[in-house]
């Protein structure tokens, strides 16, 4: 008998959000069924206010088979709500609907109007104002004097209020200029730590929203706000440079009550808080803090205290236009990990290695100490190849180092920063009079708290190891923005984000958490449509782009501001979600005619127009292939035998030219798509005839007859066939010479950054699947198997971090960008890709070939969860030459989904059902001695 129901229900891709600022939330649930074959042939769905019960949306039965992010059509939400929701639906299979399912969500403050809040100046002594370029970095200049001399202390604010009746609900909502933990009446509001998160706050400042019911009483209460310089005034990004948005620290609050009896109380930040100097000596998100456990005010947060000597606060009139409801997860400890080892002494200070590279911070549990001991913690991601200390970061304000002094408490004392955060794997202890106990201390792992979602393992330990290392490497980059890496910049660069996203989508639900930042790209977007490089982007920023030269001089570059249509395209692609096209598909537009107009404006510097042909010219004047780029930034072969700083201007040298006109067309291909995704059709017809045009003058201009590009490079090559602009006759020829490059390299890739996640594809799909192999079990550097050969744990800015000798480089050992492979291994070895939105339509189509005697791997897509596992029959995985052997393929295909399985070529369509199961002949195991370089 058919049985279904429905689960996960979902509004905004959250669970039960609190807070939420959209005005038409999406709603999704997943049909769940034992019915093998049945489809939701319906659904009805309503919205009612929790408080009151009243309906403020019902769909009626709506005989359609929609249940991803169906979008309210009642009337507008009010601020500051519960709702409840409830979905039911119909099978194809039988006639009744299924049981209600419910769920709830809560608006926020959604209008300016909401707000009765200002914005509260605690008194301080202003950020010093730091102005350092990559030059100084470059240079060895360094600030002068200990971090105590040039940073300031934080401050504590705190208010308090009297309420004569009990409360039934109150939700606080809170940001800061700068970052803020939030208490009430001395418990910490929510368990989120580095609120309010890293915004373009000059056009955004997200507010989060906290559930404080329970910590309010009748009688006096206290809020406190304990507060540092974070983004806002703190040393930040890759030059170090503070105060890049202000020197002053500001908070604003807003705390919304209602009463037992109906009545409703707001305390918001005004004229009645008050403030002081907070225990933290500094505390900077890349310096690290002091935090001295003597000048911590006990009771500082809640009621009764006497405050008459704390100061007042400057109230700021200013428009709070830029305050928005926070999108997404916060960033919470996801993880704590164990010391796996601790060594040294006193005099050299105690060594611990926590055996995984993250993004965070140590805990440390201390004995009864001297009352001004004091304890440091150093932090780095490598050591040197004897064991001994190495510092891996190396940049203007970037000690990342923190500092405890004890108070002498008895019973002793525990500690960990509140107000940054580090990229590390070994801490050095200092100060303590014997090691810590292993229980004593802990790598307390900070992430945006996403959901996780797929999984990948197979029967080779070293590609689970990179899988790991790619997941470890998001965790630490998730971390309220996409960043680059979680030490010497942190930034959001659009670049890295846009070869990341596809592998990412498949570890996590990164929908909202991606929305959110592409409202930052948006906001940063240039009024000429450049897409910046990264964002957030602080008016610091924009005056070094200004006088800036070379690279420092780039605002926008290919394969970087093409983040804005990329971006959204992933996210539509693996969780249908539309309607983030819809919300950037004018920044597309912008971005499109940016490139255009720039495209016309000039022609590269080494050609000369007088002595061009009319066609030449026109094409040129199409090509959006002038300006300062990054290029294929780090192609391996461009940064060997030169000092990094020199190297790194090589690819962009050699590659610069081509690859916008690539990723212009590339651009103009997506945006086409998603004109048509949106049903603007006459934009699709504009952008692909576009995409033709520029297509025929980048094939005369930059490719040869024989099928090569004007750069005799892999990415060159690797992108003009990934993005499909050889015409059809050279496009074996380009595949060949492509594959004769990568052999050439002793089967090594020499890719950068923009071409890396396109190699493996491109090599298969061109009839090179051997050598994508080949590739990818490549342990000579540069590989992604030499990482993890030297023990990696995370994946490396540069391929040669470590080399073989096991000495490391002063580089960045926690970079998403080259763990973009970890999509393709989803994709083409477990063998699982979407084929439309969401997974609707998929492919399952393993590879055999692989090496590999078993895999296993789902993607959590927004229908449910596709699972996969394969195995070959016992002794058919040789090393051995081409073989027949037997594959078995266990495959589990949502509801409202369908797969199109592909072995050996066969294609067999499969509804939806519980478990599919085939054993069929294959061709397995074909390329010899793939996996015979063991791990050393
Ligand atoms: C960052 C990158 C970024 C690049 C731009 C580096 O310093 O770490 O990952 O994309 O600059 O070229």
């Amino acid at each position: 008998m058919d049985r279904h129901i429905c689960d996960g229900l979902r509004v905004e891709h959250l669970e039960a959000p609190l807070g939420l600022g959209a005005e038409r939330p999406r709603f999704s649930w997943r049909m769940e069924t034992n019915d093998v074959g049945s489809w939701q042939a319906g659904y009805e769905l309503e919205v009612a206010e929790a408080e009151t019960g009243s309906v403020v949306w019902a769909s009626g039965q709506r005989n359609e088979s929609d249940s991803v992010l169906v979008a309210y059509e009642g009337a507008a939400l009010r601020s500051n709500t519960a709702y409840t929701w409830r979905v039911r639906t119909w099978s194809s299979a039988s006639a009744a609907p299924s049981e209600w399912a419910s769920s709830r969500f809560e608006t926020g403050l959604m209008r300016r109007s909401d707000w009765s809040a200002h914005w509260v100046e605690p008194e301080q002594v202003p950020a010093g104002v730091e102005r350092w370029t990559m030059v100084d970095w470059i240079a060895g200049r360094r600030p002068e004097g200990e971090p105590a001399q040039r940073l300031r202390p934080t401050r504590l604010l705190r208010q308090s209020f009297d309420l004569a009746l009990p409360v039934l609900r109150a939700r606080l909502y809170a940001t800061a200029r700068g970052i803020y933990e939030a208490h009430v009446n001395g418990r910490a509001a929510d368990d989120q730590v580095l609120a309010p998160g890293f915004d373009s706050y000059a056009h955004r400042t997200s507010v989060q929203c906290y559930d404080v019911t329970g910590l309010l009483r009748t009688g006096p209460n206290a809020l406190g706000f304990a507060l540092a310089d974070g983004w806002w005034a703190g040393r930040i990004g890759l030059t170090g440079s503070s105060a890049q948005w202000g020197a002053r620290i500001a908070a604003l609050w807003q705390l919304e009550i209602e009463h037992v009896d109906g009545s409703h109380t707001t305390v918001a930040s005004d004229a009645t808080v008050r403030s002081t100097r907070g225990p933290h000596d500094y505390a900077d998100l890349f310096v690290g803090e002091r935090l001295d456990r003597r000048a911590v005010i006990d009771g500082w947060n809640e009621p009764g205290l006497d405050d008459s000597r704390w100061r007042p606060v400057r109230v700021l009139d200013e428009d709070l236009e830029n305050l928005t409801p926070f999108h997404g997860e916060p960033v919470r400890r996801v993880l704590e990990l164990a010391p796996v080892r601790i060594s040294g002494d006193v005099d050299s200070g105690f060594l611990v290695d926590f055996g995984q590279v993250v993004a965070g911070r140590v805990r440390l549990t201390m004995p009864q100490l001297a009352p001004g001991t004091t304890v440091t913690i150093e932090h780095t991601e490598a050591l040197a190849a004897d064991g001994s200390w190495f510092v891996n970061i190396d940049g203007i304000n970037k000690e990342q180092t923190d500092v405890y002094v004890a108070a002498g408490l008895a019973g002793g004392e525990r500690y960990e920063p509140s107000f940054t955060f580090h990229g590390f794997r070994y801490a050095r202890v200092h100060g303590l009079p014997a090691a810590p106990s292993p229980a004593d201390i802990r790598a307390v792992v900070l992430s945006s708290d996403l959901e996780p979602a797929g999984d990948f393992t197979t029967s080779d330990e070293r590609l689970n190891r990179l899988h790991r290392n790619t997941v470890w490497s998001q965790r630490g980059n998730f971390l309220s923005i996409p960043t680059d890496c979680p030490q010497r910049e942190r930034a959001g660069w659009s670049g890295d984000i846009q070869v990341f996203a596809p592998a990412a989508a498949n570890n996590a639900n990164v929908a909202a958490f991606l929305t959110r930042w592409l409202r930052n790209l948006r906001a940063d977007q240039l009024p000429d449509g450049a897409v910046p490089i990264y964002s957030p982007r602080s008016p610091f920023d924009a005056d070094q782009a200004a006088t800036g030269e070379g690279l420092g001089a780039i605002v926008a570059a290919p394969g970087w501001g093409d983040a804005i249509a990329i971006v959204p395209w992933v996210l539509y692609e693996r969780y249908a979600d539309a309607g983030v096209l819809a919300e950037n598909y004018d920044a597309m537009l912008a971005w499109i005619d940016h490139q255009a107009r720039t495209a016309a404006a000039g022609i590269p510097a080494r050609l000369d127009r007088g002595s061009m042909d009319a066609r030449t010219r026109e094409n040129h004047s199409l090509l959006f292939n002038t300006g300062e780029n990054f290029g294929d930034w780090l192609t391996p072969s461009t940064l060997r035998g030169r000092p990094l700083h020199e190297a790194i201007g090589i690819a962009p040298r050699l590659t610069g030219e081509i690859v916008g006109p690539m990723f212009q067309i590339r651009t103009l291909d997506l945006v086409s798509r998603i004109a048509a995704v949106l049903g603007r059709d006459d934009d699709a017809a504009r952008f692909s005839g576009r995409a033709r045009r520029l297509r025929q003058a980048f094939a005369e201009e930059y490719i040869t007859e024989d099928g090569r590009l004007g750069c005799d490079l892999q990415g060159p090559h690797v992108l003009a066939l990934a993005f499909d602009l050889v015409p059809e006759d050279r496009r074996a020829l380009a595949a060949a010479h492509l594959a004769h490059l990568v052999r050439a390299n002793g089967d090594r890739l020499d890719t950068g950054f923009l071409s890396v996640p396109h190699l493996l594809d491109v090599l298969q799909d061109t009839g090179y699947g051997d050598l994508a192999q080949r590739v990818l079990w490549q342990s000579e550097e540069p590989s992604w198997l030499y990482e993890v050969d030297q023990g990696a744990t995370t994946i490396w800015e540069s391929w040669d971090a470590v080399a073989p000798d096991g000495t490391p480089r002063a580089v960045s050992m926690n970079h998403y960008a080259f763990g973009c492979v970890d999509d393709w291994l989803y994709r083409r070895v477990a063998g699982i890709s979407p084929l439309s939105a969401g997974y609707r339509e998929f492919l399952v189509e393993p590879d055999f070939t692989s090496g590999l005697s078993h895999v296993q791997a789902s993607i959590n897509s927004p229908y449910g969860r596709i699972e996969i596992a394969w195995t070959l029959a016992e002794g058919t995985t040789n090393e051995g030459t081409a073989d027949e052997g037997t594959a078995t393929v266990e495959l589990t295909v949502p509801p409202n989904t369908r797969a199109t399985l592909r072995l050996d070529g066969v294609e067999e369509t499969l509804p939806n059902g519980f478990h599919v199961r085939r054993t069929n002949p294959a061709r397995i195991a074909s390329h010899a001695g793939l996996r015979a370089h063991p791990a050393p």
